[in-house]
């Protein structure tokens, strides 16, 4: 079993019963999610719907004609799509994926035992090169949610933060996952970006700052380098703008105001960036 996966799972199955939590989360990915529709009916692509917690599936089928989850957690998939009574909807398709294809082999570096000296060019060109996803692409709407601070965490625990590479190798895992999303998003569709980027573990007042003072903290957190590693909110804007090798293939890249996220026990602050693949000339 990889490790690095097992850890999502216990993650999934410790985070079921926060559906009444995350109510707020929800809704706010909802309003964004239901507006990105369009004239006609299109079809919706998650990434990292895992127990779909964040979504309301039948409010995403009547106004997307099809919806499609990919996660790498089969049974955070099924417990999604059964608790919320949409498991025999046609319109509802689910696949079991690794996002970054590159997970297996990530999963074989222990950080306890990977030295400063333990090369990482390899597995760093693995996370360079696109996933075969093999998924019923290019869609009108795709949604990453909360799924890239997972999947560099997941780099932390396989090689530890202090390897002279780790930085790289952040880097490339990344530029994937931007390039994954761009790439199944049909021209002239959209793409929403939403990634938790601290918690109230470092971030103890998070739950208590009244609203109107929520941007100011966060700005703060993030003077004082308070946030997961590599999902600064404007780094992850900066990978759709400007000389980005991303930036000739969209347009309308906007930064969401930033909102919390109620996980119980632990809330998080939650950035999302919306924009358009540019239509075809
Ligand atoms: C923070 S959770 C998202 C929560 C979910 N959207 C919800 O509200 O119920 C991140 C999700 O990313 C999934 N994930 C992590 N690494 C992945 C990978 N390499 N490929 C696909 N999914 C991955 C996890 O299984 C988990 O379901």
């Amino acid at each position: 079993m990889n490790k690095l996966f097992e850890g999502e799972f216990q993650f999934n199955l410790a985070s079921r019963p926060n559906w009444e939590t995350g109510a707020r989360h929800r809704e706010t990915l909802m309003k964004y999610l239901t507006g990105l529709v369009g004239d006609r009916q299109g079809r919706l692509c998650v990434l990292g719907a895992g127990n779909c917690n964040d979504l309301d599936l039948k409010r995403l089928l009547q106004v997307y004609s099809e919806v499609h989850l990919v996660d790498l957690d089969e049974s955070a998939l099924e417990y999604g799509v059964q608790s919320q009574e949409v498991a025999d909807d046609p319109r509802v398709f689910r696949y079991v994926r690794d996002l970054t294809g590159a997970g297996e082999e990530l999963a074989g570096f222990e950080a306890a035992s990977t030295l400063p000296e333990t090369d990482l060019s390899e597995i760093i060109q693995r996370f360079s090169q696109p996933a075969a996803l093999d998924l019923p692409g290019p869609f009108d709407v795709v949604c990453s949610t909360c799924v890239l601070s997972q999947l560099i965490l997941q780099a932390v625990n396989a090689v530890g933060d202090t390897h002279p590479q780790f930085e790289q190798l952040m880097v490339a895992i990344r530029s994937q996952h931007f390039q994954t999303i761009v790439d199944l998003i049909k021209e002239g569709g959209a793409g929403l970006v939403v990634s938790d980027f601290v918690s109230s573990e470092s971030a103890t007042d998070l739950k208590d700052v009244p609203d109107f003072q929520f941007t100011q903290y966060l700005s703060q957190l993030l003077s004082s380098r308070n946030f997961f590693h590599g999902v600064h909110p404007g780094v992850l804007f900066s990978q759709l703008k400007g000389n980005a090798p991303l930036a000739g293939l969209v347009q309308n890249v906007e930064m969401l105001p930033p909102w919390r996220w109620d996980l119980g026990s632990r809330q998080y602050a939650v950035a999302a960036i919306r924009f358009h693949r540019l239509p075809r000339s």
